[in-house]
């Protein structure tokens, strides 16, 4: 069912932000074998992602991309959210409906990146602040009026050779509070998003310790600034071995490490905790989530928040042509579906093996 408030017409949508319209995105968000998809990589993102594939990224080009994805017949039975660009919240569907309408009659939540990008964190190895809340608040009330409701801040933090420092942490957990405290003020439901970083050959024990000091900052920071925790969602990484770590842990060791990373450092307040992907792989991101779904006994609700793990067969087989869009929209469904599933602890990757013949092909 689609809630009202996501239903409403866009009177209702630019009116007084009220708590029963984030208690309620809070729900459509979270519901029972859905995720989010993360349709909002900026410009240079999405610039390096279609140069992969050799597509020019114009902004017409983008657009037919973003509304590809969001057209994919049914794409609201298993996704119940979308993060959009700036850009992305401001084009149109090519029937010319506004694409957060389009969304919300779809049943799934518009939501939008509010952060504006990372900077040196100055005077630290490596290390990466991000920036944006210049102008937010004025920012926030033109998103809700353009539909959105929920908002996204991504802050980056690297693990091993003593990183990430306190300061780090320290700096970044302070951000993610700022853009949680105004979102909320303006009827928006924050998704909270300090990314430890899969870069690098850390084990999953420095992963598991570094991310475990990240969120207790984070949640340190949100309490200070006295920040409504069950009208929030915690957008985190999965606690892996570093990308170049010569011993990779096991999904299983995966499982345990992340379970009880979260349980260690997220208050039972929190309705919900999504996962990004991070750069790994579709089905070893698909396989993972299953397992730690199965094996949640935490009090918050788990479920995706992909980016590349939903998105990067679809963008593959679009290629950008118009002759593989049905092709790529039901690679991006099965990705859903398979997910979805993951959620409920009902994945297999003998479904990929079994589809494997029947998948769609990009046709040249
Ligand atoms: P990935 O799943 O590709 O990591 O992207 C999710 C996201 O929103 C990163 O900010």
């Amino acid at each position: 069912m689609i809630p009202s408030s996501i239903n409403s017409s866009d009177s209702r949508a630019a009116g007084a932000p009220s708590i029963a319209d984030m208690q309620e995105a809070v729900s459509a968000l979270l519901a029972n074998g859905k995720g989010i998809l993360a349709a909002d990589e900026s410009l240079p993102s999405i610039d390096r992602l279609f140069a992969l594939h050799h597509i020019e990224s114009t902004e017409e080009n983008r657009r037919m991309y973003r509304t590809l994805l969001f057209s994919s017949p049914e794409l609201g039975r298993r996704i119940s959210g979308v993060i959009l660009f700036e850009e992305t919240l401001r084009q149109r569907m090519n029937d010319g409906t506004p694409v957060p309408m389009y969304l919300r009659r779809c049943g799934m939540v518009p939501g939008i990146k509010v952060d504006r990008g990372l900077l040196p964190f100055t005077g630290m190895d490596g290390e990466q602040r991000t920036e944006g809340l210049g102008g937010l608040l004025e920012r926030l009330e033109e998103y809700r009026r353009s539909g959105a409701r929920f908002t996204k801040w991504r802050s980056v933090l690297r693990v091993g050779n003593g990183l990430p420092s306190d300061a780090c942490i320290r700096e970044n957990a302070v951000g993610l509070a700022s853009f949680a405290l105004w979102s909320q003020e303006a009827g928006l439901v924050p998704l909270v998003e300090p990314e430890v970083l899969m870069d690098g050959d850390h084990s999953l024990e420095e992963c598991e310790a570094g991310t475990t000091r990240v969120l207790k900052g984070v949640f340190a920071a949100l309490a200070e600034r006295g920040v409504n925790l069950q009208r929030l969602i915690l957008k985190t990484g999965m606690v892996v071995s570093g990308r170049t770590c010569l011993n990779q842990a096991s999904d299983l060791l995966v499982t345990e490490a992340t379970l009880r990373c979260l349980g260690r450092s997220v208050p039972a307040a929190v309705p919900g905790i999504v996962f990004l992907s991070g750069g790994q792989g579709e089905v070893e991101a698909t396989r993972r989530l299953d397992g730690i779904c199965r094996a949640n006994t935490g009090p918050w609700k788990l479920t995706f928040s992909f980016g590349r793990a939903l998105q990067s067969t679809a963008m593959r087989v679009w290629g950008g042509r118009q002759e593989n869009i049905a092709a790529a929209q039901q690679a991006l469904l099965l990705r859903a579906d398979w997910n979805g599933l993951a959620t409920e602890g009902r994945y297999s990757t003998l479904m990929e093996r079994e589809r494997l013949g029947s998948l769609p092909s990009r046709k040249h």
